[in-house]
């Protein structure tokens, strides 16, 4: 995460707090996405993470859902995750919405959200990770 924040690429990090304590964090970082040769604005979540005494409380989801709602209003068209295939479903996360990206990951686990209805839309695409994550 220092890597990425050294090298400008976060776009987005909140945290989930009670009783005084830091109980979540989330983190967006840029990603290059191209899509039928139209570049998207896009960004790659991760990581997410929820104290292990308070997981299974909703905080993640929580954390995910406010995060997304905050991506769409500052105009951003897609997301990307490299994640547990049995939880970001629920989001909106797809497989079969990535299968089309070209880039380090592939399968159930690698999955993709249009936060702008048809952002993702076409035939052929690319994924580029910030330098940071060394891919
Ligand atoms: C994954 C994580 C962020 C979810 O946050 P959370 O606050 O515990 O999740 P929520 O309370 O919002 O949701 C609970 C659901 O997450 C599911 N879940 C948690 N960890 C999971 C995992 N490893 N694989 C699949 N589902 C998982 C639970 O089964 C539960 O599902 P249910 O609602 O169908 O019962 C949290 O468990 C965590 O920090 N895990 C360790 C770090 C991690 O794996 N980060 C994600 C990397 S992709």
């Amino acid at each position: 995460m220092a890597d990425l924040a050294r090298d400008g690429d976060v776009e987005l990090a909140m945290v989930a707090a009670g009783d005084g304590e830091i109980l979540g964090h989330i983190l967006y970082s840029d990603l290059g996405v191209v899509v039928d040769g139209r570049p998207v604005r896009a960004v790659a979540l991760a990581p997410v993470s929820v104290r292990p005494d308070r997981q299974g409380q909703g905080i993640g989801a929580g954390l995910i859902r406010a995060s997304l709602d905050l991506l769409r209003e500052r105009g951003g068209e897609a997301v990307v995750v490299l994640g547990h295939a049995a939880y970001y479903p629920r989001f909106g996360f797809s497989a079969a919405l990535a299968a089309k990206l070209q880039g380090p990951f592939a399968g159930d686990a690698f999955m993709a959200l249009e936060l702008v209805p048809g952002a993702l839309a076409g035939h052929v695409g690319s994924v580029h990770y910030a330098r940071a994550f060394g891919l």
